[in-house]
């Protein structure tokens, strides 16, 4: 049996995958899941009907590593040794000189919203690695959000944007949410106004056109509220805040590497 591609790892990112694929419109029958944990298997086989649910990996023209760091090289090993041509992974800090595989190996750093399909993933070509590969790659990320291409040296600092910045949204939105609470909302009201503002500036960023700098600009009229707020946040160090969680974050994912 050979299919044309199989995912080792069938947990958060490896099932995010596996969804945005199918809705983008691929046939479950050209998929396969290679899941460690039996539980597991049966939940993937009865929610992803049609889609092959293995122990071990297959033989598939292409694999996409989702397996925990540590389990990475042995997963791509396996998957060589059952016949994939290429290799994606997405594991956090493994470069693609230690999966040292015989057969291409591209590396990618998604994010969380992929469970959304609002993703964005940077990838990145190791040594054997071309264009080709690279396409292959885009496609199957591209299902669940943006990708962008980038040197493999510049994913620590990927990392610490996108990969972790997620976290940083969140702790955003938990502050929101908790200072709409103190100003005298209640929760749930606080909890609405704070997302939605949070999705809504979201869309207006991404839409292009205008920088941050001028959006913020644009509620900002001097002396009033929006002036009063963002004074408070400069005066707690919010921008520099920021810098150093990237910039520690980065150094991190270097370490991890290393
Ligand atoms: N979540 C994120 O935000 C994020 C972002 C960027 C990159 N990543 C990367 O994505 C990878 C997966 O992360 P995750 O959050 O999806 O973790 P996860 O939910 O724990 O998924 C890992 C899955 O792989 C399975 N597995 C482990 N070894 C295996 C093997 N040899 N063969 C087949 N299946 C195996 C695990 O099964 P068991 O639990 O039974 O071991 C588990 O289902 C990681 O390398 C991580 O660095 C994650």
């Amino acid at each position: 049996m050979s299919v044309p591609l199989l995912l080792v790892g069938g947990g958060r990112m490896g099932e995010a995958l596996l969804g945005g694929m199918l809705a983008a419109g691929r046939a479950p029958a050209e998929l396969a899941v290679a899941e460690v944990y039996a539980p597991r298997r049966a939940e993937l086989a009865e929610k992803y009907p049609g889609v092959t649910v293995v122990e071990a990996p297959v033989a598939a023209e292409g694999a996409v590593l989702a397996t925990k760091p540590d389990g990475i090289a042995d997963a791509a090993r396996a998957c060589v040794e059952a016949g994939a041509g290429r290799l994606l992974s997405v594991a956090a800090g493994i470069t693609t000189d230690a999966i040292s595989a015989a057969v291409p190996v591209v590396r990618a750093m998604p994010n969380t919203p992929a469970l959304v399909r609002a993703g964005v993933t940077a990838i990145a070509p190791g040594s054997s690695a071309g264009d080709e590969d690279l396409a292959w790659a885009e496609e199957i990320l591209s299902a669940v959000g943006v990708v962008v291409r980038v040197k493999e040296s510049q994913l620590d600092a990927v990392t610490g944007v996108s990969g972790s910045g997620p976290a940083y949204v969140f702790l955003v939105a938990e502050a929101l949410s908790d200072a709409g609470v103190l100003a005298g909302l209640p929760r749930d009201l606080a909890n609405t106004l704070a997302f939605q503002t949070l999705l809504g500036s979201a869309q207006l960023l991404v839409q292009g056109g205008d920088s941050p700098a001028d959006l913020r600009a644009a509620v900002t009229s001097p002396g009033g509220t929006t002036a009063a707020g963002t004074r408070e946040l400069e005066r707690g160090g919010v921008r520099s805040a920021f810098l150093e969680a990237v910039m520690a974050a980065t150094e991190r994912a270097r370490e991890l590497g290393a």
